[in-house]
């Protein structure tokens, strides 16, 4: 490391807080800071603000109506389309040229989609959805890696006002069919298989398999090719389709788009919950489109010029909000990659970055502190100048990871925004604006304009700066999910139960509860610390411990399971399973890789345990509940918290053993 290096990383290392540099605040999109207390004021009409960056076919009669709390309904009355509003309007005001998706796959093919061609592929496949039977309000289940078939099924489904339902094409096939089972779909579009770490990754196969747990069976499904000669020569079935020959026979098709009332369903997303049972978060075309739309623009600074890349994946929320939703209706040019960010080499993000001239970028922590373990040569290999503005998403960024990112890849010119959200937030809720706060490295900023979030103890009393309790948002917002699918009741006790006075029909007496612990400082500025339920958050993806314990617990020769989180240099959280097994079975290598089968049939690998670690029992209170907390104390191999309350506190120790001898 050069001299100047030293310097720079000692001077960065003390410093807490920075400012925003004056050429990005006079081209922001918002610079003025009168626009917290401007919404504040003008509540709930400031989210006028955010419709407004939409084209709606019938103006909405109210801004937001909260005659039935929680079940609020925002911009009442008005009739809008999702896809013509990421589409057609761009196409109308003569940027049919402008490109909408630049596509990167993993060998360094590239597609290049303008909005006019966009508009073509999504009218033909809206036209061919239809002529499958789909027809409005049906679910449609997108199992699809990131090709751009992916948005362009989205917007069709938006087109005709079906919703889609997108499934993780990382996910198992059994994951698939709980999706399209608990979501009662029966269309489902799919892929052949894509590329990973340059080999290519059979997907139809693992669809098949989904399919036959389908209780209610499947009218159609569409299969895109991507892998062409490398494909695996499946068979198509009966009511199965090539994506190829469906466009071909519609050529030229175009299809209205139908107007969709405000709070008509967009989409489903399925997220983890405390239950072994995923929950299906429901988003709706008027608010949660206003909502993504205004952030991308307010957080993200995205102006229709940018070229802007978020480099999740379609199959989170992320990926919706700020790959498809946001960016398109905004109609800037978003760029999707299909592969791992090392291959062939450790700078292909760089590279990326570099031949498209990416002026933002969006990112995990996870995979900030992988670029930061492999060194800062690979960013400093390529031209980053384009770059205007970072952010990150999903869990918090530790300081020292965010300086390296602010540092190596920003060269100090570019703002980090590190946005707070949730799936069931729809879109970022706590976070600087860049052109407006300074930046607190490791903590995500103020809420948002027209957010109305607190840190409170466990009696839903405010707490003092400094102090870790909880975090609650105390007023809707049009982006928040509106139920779970089918399911009101979990709604109300997943998310509002805790701090609400349930009976009450007045808003003000219906907090949220996110189920993050966090705390605030004098500023204002809020640091997220991470979930107080028992979900994991792995790699910025949200796993439920429930969910990986039934998985290992149908695993022949297990006979109970823990699961809990333990600390991970590059994954944030990784997972720790503790098992006992049944009698007659021997604890070993077998059974621990028969575990790990387990849990990526029923969940993916993304789930797969870090470490497995077998013993006879695990520690419970006299009254029979296992002590996670303690658990977690042995993973993150920490001082172990009180034992006393223990049936069995000597078992703590053994564990503490066994997991020690296990990782020498
Ligand atoms: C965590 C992802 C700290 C948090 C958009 C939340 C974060 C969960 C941050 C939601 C952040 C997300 N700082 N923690 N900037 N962003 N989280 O639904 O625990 O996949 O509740 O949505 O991720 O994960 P989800």
């Amino acid at each position: 490391m050069a001299q100047g290096d030293t310097e720079l990383e000692a001077r960065l290392e003390e410093q807490d807080e920075f400012e925003p540099s004056e050429e990005f605040v006079a081209q922001a999109n918002v610079s003025d800071s009168d626009i917290y207390d401007e919404f504040e004021e003008n509540w709930p009409v400031c989210w006028e603000r955010a419709a407004d960056l939409l084209d709606w076919d019938e103006e909405y009669d109210e801004v937001l109506d909260d005659s039935n709390p929680p079940f609020y309904e925002w911009f009442t009355g008005g009739e809008l389309n999702a896809c013509y509003n990421c589409v057609d309007r761009h196409v109308e005001n003569g940027d049919k040229n402008r490109v909408a998706i630049k596509w990167e796959g993993e060998h360094g093919e590239t597609r290049t989609y303008t909005y006019q061609d966009l508009y073509r592929e999504v009218n033909e496949f809206a036209a061919a959805l239809r002529d499958l039977g789909v027809e409005e309000d049906d679910v449609v289940t997108l199992y699809m890696p990131m090709v751009p078939e992916l948005p362009i099924a989205m917007l069709a489904c938006a087109r005709i006002g079906a919703p889609h339902n997108v499934v993780f094409a990382g996910f198992s096939a059994e994951a698939l069919a709980t999706r399209m089972n608990a979501a009662d779909s029966r269309f489902l579009v799919t892929c052949d298989g894509y590329y990973r770490r340059g080999d290519p990754l059979d997907h139809l196969d693992k669809t098949n398999e989904g399919l036959d747990s389908v209780d209610h069976g499947v009218d159609a499904t569409v299969v895109v090719d991507r892998l062409g000669d490398d494909g695996f020569g499946h068979d198509l079935k009966g009511n199965q389709h090539d994506w190829d020959d469906l466009l071909d026979e519609q050529g030229g098709e175009r299809v209205e788009p139908v107007e969709r009332d405000a709070e008509d369903m967009l989409f489903l997303m399925y997220t983890s919950g405390t239950t072994g049972q995923p929950k299906g978060v429901k988003h709706t075309t008027g608010g949660y489109l206003s909502y993504a739309t205004w952030t991308s623009h307010a957080v993200l600074d995205i102006e229709q010029e940018d070229t802007y890349w978020c480099s999740a994946d379609i199959g989170w929320i992320t990926g919706h909000s700020y790959i498809v939703y946001g960016p398109l209706a905004l109609g800037s040019t978003t760029v999707m990659y299909e592969g791992t960010p090392d291959f062939p080499n450790r700078d292909r993000m760089w590279d990326i970055v570099e031949k498209y001239a990416v002026d933002i970028f969006y990112t995990a922590p996870t995979a900030i502190r992988a670029f930061m373990k492999w060194g800062s040569k690979y960013p400093a290999s390529r031209d980053l100048s384009s770059l205007r503005l970072l952010g990150t998403v999903g869990e918090p960024i530790n300081p020292r990871a965010w300086k390296w990112y602010y540092e190596h890849i920003g060269n100090e010119d570019c703002p980090v925004v590190d946005t707070w959200w949730q799936t069931e937030t729809g879109g970022m809720m706590i976070t600087t604006l860049p052109g407006v706060k300074n930046m607190k490295p490791g903590s995500a900023g103020p809420p948002l304009p027209g957010i109305d979030a607190q840190i409170v103890d466990t009696n839903g009393d405010e707490v003092k700066p400094g102090r870790a309790g909880y975090l609650t948002v105390n007023k809707p917002w049009p982006g928040m999910l509106r139920t779970l699918y089918n399911n009101d009741e979990r709604y109300i006790s997943e998310y509002w139960e805790e701090y609400s006075d349930t009976d009450s029909d007045d808003p003000d007496d219906w907090v949220y509860f996110p189920e993050d612990g966090a705390k605030v400082d004098e500023d204002d500025y809020i640091t997220v610390l991470g979930r107080v339920d028992d979900v994991i958050n792995v790699s910025g993806h949200r796993l439920g411990t429930m969910e990986i314990e039934s998985a290992i617990v149908g695993v022949e020769g297990v006979a109970e399971a823990a699961v809990v989180g333990g600390n991970h240099e590059v994954k944030g959280e990784a997972v720790y399973a503790y098992v006992i097994t049944e009698d007659g079975y021997e604890e070993g290598d077998d059974l621990r890789a028969r575990i790990i089968e387990g849990v990526e049939d029923a969940i993916g690998p993304i789930a797969r345990p870090e470490q497995v670690v077998f013993t006879p029992e695990l520690p419970k209170t006299r009254s029979g509940k296992i002590m996670r907390r303690l658990l977690e104390d042995v993973a993150n191999g920490a001082e172990l918290g009180n034992t006393s309350t223990l049936r069995n506190p000597e078992i703590v120790g053994e564990i503490e053993a066994k997991v020690r001898a296990q990782s020498d």
